[in-house]
């Protein structure tokens, strides 16, 4: 990283902004890197100029701007004169992916609390990561399960970290959740436009209840065999159809290997997928709708 230019007007006036304009919307900050070249701008308080016109003319150095902080952001001629850069241009507009990144901004009512979603995201992926490492190891028969998370935890490699670290992150990824929606509530972010996001956070919610569920019984031990005996026969209380509900979860008339089976393959197969679905779904529409407002 080069040090950053100081925002005096001549160095303005050399990456292509009208130096007349400067004072008024007060260039605080301009970092260059062989990369790119980026103005942080802030009107001040007493600022003559309308926000919509710094708008435009930060939009002729580079592209963006919002009413609290206008970024200008481009390549250096360096980069974008490159063979490479061109190639990629031609073909897949990399300048578009670029300014829509950077086009976006974080309004300044948004505090800690709004990153617990992306806490809870991280969890996640934490528990995609420790969970596959254990796919190498974990025997989903009833026969060999237990002893299986025996050899993990005792034989191999870092195994007890792995299976620990899975079952703390899946205890924050609830806790986060819940949290999560708190913030949300408390902020009113359900409401109109974003009832498709809550939606889709209460569907994520039951598939990541129904991780803990299913992964619970997978050691096959004392805890986990009686959890799904009990679990799974929940649906029982339901009139008329309980008993086909109870048959269908379990495999079978008693709790057993399909049982095992079933939940394996719900926790490592349908589940992950699923849930991939709906985050998709969660953040293309909080990224097409932005956060939500201040209260
Ligand atoms: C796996 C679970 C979840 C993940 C990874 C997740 C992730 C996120 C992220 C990263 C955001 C952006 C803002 C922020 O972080 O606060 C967000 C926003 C939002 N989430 Fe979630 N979320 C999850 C579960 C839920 C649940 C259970 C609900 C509701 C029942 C929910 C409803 C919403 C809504 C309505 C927004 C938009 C809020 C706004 O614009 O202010 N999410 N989520």
């Amino acid at each position: 990283m080069l040090p950053g230019l100081r925002p005096t007007p001549e160095n303005i006036q050399n990456l292509g902004v009208k130096p007349a304009v400067y004072p008024d919307f007060g260039v605080t900050e301009i970092a260059v890197t062989p990369l790119f070249v980026k103005i942080i701008a802030k009107p001040q308080k007493s600022c003559p100029v309308p926000p919509l016109h710094i708008k435009t003319v930060l939009h002729s150095f580079n592209r963006r701007a919002t009413q609290f902080q206008d970024y200008g952001f481009m390549f250096t001629k360096q980069v974008t004169d490159s063979k490479v850069y061109q190639w990629f241009q031609e073909r897949l507009e990399i300048q578009a992916i670029s300014d829509d990144i950077s086009s976006k901004y974080v309004p300044p009512h948004v505090n800690i609390f709004y990153c617990i979603g992306g806490i809870t995201l991280v969890c996640f992926i934490i528990q995609f990561a420790t969970g596959f490492a254990m796919t190498f190891y974990y025997k989903p028969t009833v026969a060999e399960a237990y002893n299986s998370i025996q050899y993990i935890m005792n034989e191999v490699n870092f195994g007890w970290l792995i299976r620990s670290v899975h079952r703390w992150s899946a205890s924050m990824m609830v806790l986060m959740m819940i949290l999560h929606v708190f913030r949300v509530y408390l902020t009113g972010g359900f409401k109109r436009p974003r009832e498709l996001t809550w939606v889709t956070g209460v569907t994520m919610a039951v598939i990541t209840v129904t991780f803990g569920v299913t992964g619970y019984s997978l050691p096959w031990d004392q805890v986990g065999y009686w959890a799904v005996k009990i679990v799974s026969g929940v649906p029982e209380a339901i009139p008329v159809v309980g008993g086909t509900i109870v048959e269908f979860l379990r495999g079978g008339t008693s709790v057993g290997q399909a049982t095992l089976t079933r939940f394996y393959s719900l926790h490592t197969f349908v589940l992950p997928w699923l849930i991939a679905v709906f985050m998709l779904l969660h953040f293309l529409m909080i990224r097409k709708q932005g956060i939500s407002g201040p209260l």
